[in-house]
C-alpha cells in the first residue's frame, strides 16, 4: 500500500518547513555530547554484545542464498556460528552451528545442500528440523535422550525474501520489532527481490562510527559535492524517528519533481517495482532499522548495507543490492565497481574518515560529540541503545542522557503542528509481506 495522497503532501510540506526553519523545531532539545568512550571503551563494547546484537532482529541473508530444501549456509557475522536452512516444508530455520555432543561444526562449508546435517568429528546428523536422527554406537551410551540433543534452535523469522535472526527467545516478533515500517515497506514487495549482490569489506574503525556516515545528510555536500549531492536536497530532508530506535529519512532531488532514477543515471528499460509510490520514485529514501541496517530503497533497487564489529576498532560492512527480477540481464550492484572490485565512489567517499576518527576518539583529547538536529537519527539510535542495555547497566560516563522524548516517536512529530492537517497512521496490511 503505498502512501496515500494525503501522506504525500504532508511529507512535502514537512521537506518546506525544513528547509524554511532558521532553528531547530520549537520544543526540540538540546543534544548532549556523546561520550567518546561508547566508540572506545571496552566496557561499552561489551555491553553492545551482550545486549544490543543479542536482543535485536538482525538481518542474516536472503532466501535466493539458501532457495531449496536442503540448501544451508553458515552466517557468523555477529559473532555468534550460526547456520541457516531451507527445510523440507519450505520453513527457513537457524540452529547454532554446533554439534550437542562435543560442539563440532555439523556443517564447515559456507554453504551448499544437505538431506542430514552431519557432524564430521563422530558422526552425529540432524533434520533439517534440528531433530537428532542417529548417532553412531548408540549402545555405547547410557539414557541418551534424542528428544533434548537435537540442534539449539535461533529465532529466525522472514520479512518476504529477507531472513533476520535474533539470539534473545524473549524478543518480540520481527513484525512488531519493525512496527510501522513493516507497513511502510509494502509497496517495495520484499517478497519478489531478488539478491543481486553481496559483497564484505573491512574497514578500521569501530562499527558505529561506519555507520553513522550513513545516517545523516548533514555531510552530503561536503564530502559528496559532485555525487550525491546533485541529488539530494539536504534542506529539505526530513527525518523521522520510530520506536525501537529505527528511522528514516526523505529528501527530494534539488530540481523538484525528477525522478530520483533519472537524476541517478538508471536507465528508461531497467525493470522497476510497479507498486512503488511517488515519494520513493522523486526523492532519496533510507531507512536505518536498529542497530545495524540501513536501507535506501527506491522503485529500481533495494540496496542496503549493514555494519559488523569486528573488535572494538574494526568492523565489517556488507553490501548488497536487492532488485526485481533482471531476467537475463546483468544483476545489478549499486555499491560497487567491478562486481565487487572496489567499492564505489559515493561509498568510498563515506568510509574515508572512518580510520582517523577512530584514532581521534581513542586521543586524550576528544572527549564527546556534539551532535546538530540534522544528525538526531545518530542520537536517537544511541538513545534506543541504552534502553536496549538497560540504562542502569551502563557507566554513568558512557550513558546518554534520554532528551528525546515520546512526543518526537512516530505517529508524534510536534512538527505537524506546523503543517497540513493530520493524517492517520498507516497500518500494516494481513497478507503482506
Ligand atoms: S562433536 Fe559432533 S558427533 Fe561428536
Ligand atoms: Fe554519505
Amino acid at each position: 500500500m503505498p502512501m496515500s495522497p494525503a501522506e504525500i503532501q504532508q511529507l512535502r510540506d514537512l521537506m518546506e518547513y525544513e528547509a524554511a526553519r532558521t532553528a531547530p523545531p520549537e520544543g526540540f532539545p538540546a543534544l548532549p555530547d556523546i561520550p567518546a568512550g561508547r566508540y572506545v571503551d571496552p566496557r561499552y563494547y561489551q555491553l553492545e554484545l551482550d545486549h544490543v546484537w543479542r536482543k535485536s532482529w538482525l538481518l542474516a541473508g536472503h532466501i535466493d542464498e539458501i532457495p531449496e530444501p536442503g540448501c544451508f549456509r553458515l552466517w557468523e557475522n555477529a559473532g555468534q556460528p550460526v547456520v541457516l536452512v531451507h527445510a523440507e516444508g519450505g520453513a527457513i530455520n537457524a540452529f547454532y552451528n554446533t554439534c550437542s555432543h562435543r560442539g563440532a561444526p555439523v556443517v564447515t562449508e559456507e554453504s551448499g545442500k544437505k538431506k542430514r546435517l552431519t557432524c564430521q568429528y563422530h558422526g552425529w546428523s540432524y533434520s533439517h528440523e534440528g531433530e537428532l536422527m542417529a548417532i553412531r554406537d548408540p549402545e555405547d551410551f547410557r539414557d541418551l535422550d534424542f528428544s533434548c540433543r537435537g540442534l539449539k534452535e535461533v529465532r529466525c523469522e522472514r520479512f518476504g525474501n529477507l531472513i533476520f535472526v535474533n539470539f534473545d527467545e524473549e524478543a518480540p516478533t520481527l513484525l512488531d520489532w519493525l512496527g510501522p515500517i513493516a507497513a511502510e515497506w509494502e509497496e517495495f514487495q520484499f517478497d519478489k527481490c531478488r539478491l543481486a549482490a553481496r559483497h564484505v569489506w573491512d574497514l578500521d574503525c569501530n562499527w558505529k562510527i561506519a555507520m553513522e556516515a550513513n545516517t545523516e545528510v548533514y555531510h552530503v555536500r561536503s564530502i559528496h559535492p559532485k555525487t550525491v549531492s546533485p541529488i539530494l536536497d539536504d534542506r529539505r530532508n526530513v527525518n523521522t524517528l520510530y520506536l525501537n530506535g529505527h528511522g528514516r529519512m526523505v529528501a527530494p532531488v534539488p530540481a523538484g519533481d525528477r525522478g530520483n532514477l533519472d537524476a541517478v543515471g538508471v536507465p528508461d528499460d531497467v525493470v522497476q517495482i510497479d507498486t512503488v509510490g511517488e515519494i520513493a520514485r522523486t526523492c532519496t529514501q533510507s531507512y536505518g532499522l536498529f542497530p545495524n541496517l540501513v536501507a535506501p530503497l527506491s522503485a529500481a533497487a533495494i540496496p542496503p548495507i549493514l555494519f559488523w564489529p569486528n573488535g572494538i576498532d574494526k568492523c565489517r560492512m556488507e553490501t548488497w543490492t536487492m532488485a526485481p527480477d533482471w531476467g537475463d540481464g546483468v544483476a545489478p550492484d549499486l555499491w560497487t565497481d567491478n562486481n565487487g572490485e572496489s567499492l564505489c565512489q559515493v561509498l568510498l567517499e563515506d568510509t574515508q574518515f572512518g580510520e582517523k576518527i577512530q584514532k581521534s576518539m581513542e586521543s586524550y583529547g576528544f572527549k564527546g560529540v556534539p551532535l546538530s538536529y540534522q544528525e538526531v537519527r545518530i542520537y536517537h539510535w544511541n538513545q534506543a541503545a541504552d534502553q536496549c542495555i538497560g540504562i542502569e547497566n551502563v557507566p554513568e560516563e558512557l550513558r546518554v542522557q534520554q532528551v528525546i522524548g515520546d512526543e518526537w516517536i512516530y505517529p508524534n512529530d510536534p512538527r505537524l503542528a506546523f503543517v497540513s492537517a493530520e493524517v492517520p497512521a498507516r497500518q500494516a496490511s494481513p497478507e503482506r509481506p
